[in-house]
């Protein structure tokens, strides 16, 4: 999937200026922090003789029903396959709409289509970069089911404004919070505000078991039918039968799917769980020491973290103002990594994706706010284990770029007069 996510690619050579070398410090966008404990946990596991999901699975799930203030937490093996449970136990079926932001992973909208669904692209708020609700309640017509809002980069959407739209027009929510661990919304920790919550442990992700993924619900029934459906619909699970004192029967009660979590998975999000308010802590002195670098240049917008929530600091994302600047975005991103600094872009519209665009007739232009937003934004490195070495480089490159393509009318016009 997202490997661009992982790559330190090979800089290409900057168009508009001929470099003379490359940066000894090469900052990746990414370096998981797993160690020796998570190392640890997983061998135990592999030395028990139980691999497959079991005991630490359940373990985990409870844990984590616990850190995110839940009732009730499915793990499975990967967040699409968290938000595909969630929208076949919310009841979504073939010909449904289910609205969602044009700016995310396609996972958000690809799960919709492996029920016959029909995603409904919505924009975005210019400002947070999440879905726009006035324009979600735009593109609501009788066939409209569900929403999923997703918290991007950690930031949550307005959920009071999501709950009121689902209230009115008897919508479903189901958070795609991939990005949201541990993220807070008027105090509420995302994974306790709506009826479903999906959660992502891949590589790059707050807390990561490599692939995986977690549901959170209050909904019993909800929970029941996405613990039954995560492995194929057969009324026990394999640990249970396995067991020494378990029996060999079990009958078939559903056409499910093969979406369990492994125990060693599991073992390592235990790890990573307890680890996790210090990771986000490491995220966020990054933010803020970005934060108070850029907000000086007039060519940089940084990240706005609306007053009443709290993000998880999964990325940092910048907007430049074009029009200050005489390169763009994509220059930017290779001159960045040219001097060291891995990028990404998060995301491509998926209205401008050709599966979309042909699946859906979307076109270029539908999306005002999200192009706007796309053709700016770039993700700087952010993770807990950085170096104070790397995270200088990243600020003092993103300096240096910003005042060497500096669009001199633009700065001109800020110079204050000689008295
Ligand atoms: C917003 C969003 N939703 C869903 C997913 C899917 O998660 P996974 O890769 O665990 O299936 C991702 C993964 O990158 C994501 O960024």
């Amino acid at each position: 999937m997202d490997n661009q996510k992982l790559m330190v690619t090979k800089p290409a050579p900057h168009p508009e200026k001929k470099e003379d070398h490359l940066c000894d410090l090469q900052v990746p966008f990414h370096r998981a922090p797993v160690g020796e404990e998570e190392a640890q946990a997983v061998s135990e596991i592999i030395r028990s003789g139980w691999i497959t999901m079991g005991p630490k699975t359940f373990e985990f799930e409870r844990e984590f029903t616990r850190y995110v203030g839940a009732q009730h937490a499915i793990a499975v093996s990967t967040g699409t396959a968290a938000l595909h449970l969630s929208l076949e136990a919310a009841g979504i079926q073939a010909g449904d709409e289910v609205l969602l932001p044009t700016t995310t992973f396609t996972a958000t909208a690809e799960a919709v289509t492996y029920l016959g669904a029909l995603p409904v692209l919505v924009d975005i708020d210019p400002v947070t970069m999440n879905i726009d609700v006035e324009d979600a309640l735009r593109r609501v017509t009788p066939k409209t089911k569900a929403i999923i809002p997703v918290h991007l980069a950690g930031q949550p959407c307005d959920m009071n404004e999501i709950h009121a739209l689902a209230q009115a027009h008897r919508l479903r929510i189901i958070e795609d919070a991939a990005h949201a661990l541990p993220s807070e919304y008027q105090g509420k920790r995302v994974g306790q505000i709506s009826e479903f919550t999906c959660f992502s442990f891949y590589a790059t992700k707050t807390l990561t078991t490599g692939e995986g993924g977690m549901i959170t619900t209050d909904n019993p029934q909800a929970a029941e039918r996405m613990r039954l459906m995560r492995l194929h619909g057969i009324d026990r699970d394999a640990w249970k039968r396995y067991r020494g004192d378990g029996s060999w029967f079990y009958e078939v009660l559903e056409a499910g799917f093969k979406y369990n979590l492994t125990d060693f998975q599991s073992a390592m999000g235990l790890v990573q769980l307890a680890k996790c308010d210090a990771m986000r802590q490491a995220r966020q002195a990054i933010a803020q020491t970005y934060s108070a670098a850029f907000s000086p240049l007039e060519e940089i917008v940084t990240p706005t973290v609306r007053p009443d929530r709290s993000s998880s600091w999964h990325l940092y994302i910048l907007r430049l103002r074009l029009d200050r600047l005489t390169i763009d975005r994509d220059s930017f991103i290779r001159t960045l990594q040219h001097r060291g600094v891995a990028c990404s872009v998060h995301f491509i519209p998926l209205h401008l994706q050709p599966y979309y665009r042909r699946a859906y007739g979307c076109q270029v232009g539908d999306y005002p706010h999200a192009e706007q937003a796309y053709h700016s934004c770039l993700s700087l490195p952010i993770f807990p284990g950085m170096t104070d070495r790397e995270i200088t480089h990243v600020i003092g490159t993103v300096q240096e770029t910003a005042a060497e393509f500096r669009h001199v009318h633009a700065s001109a016009v800020h110079v204050l007069p000689s008295a």
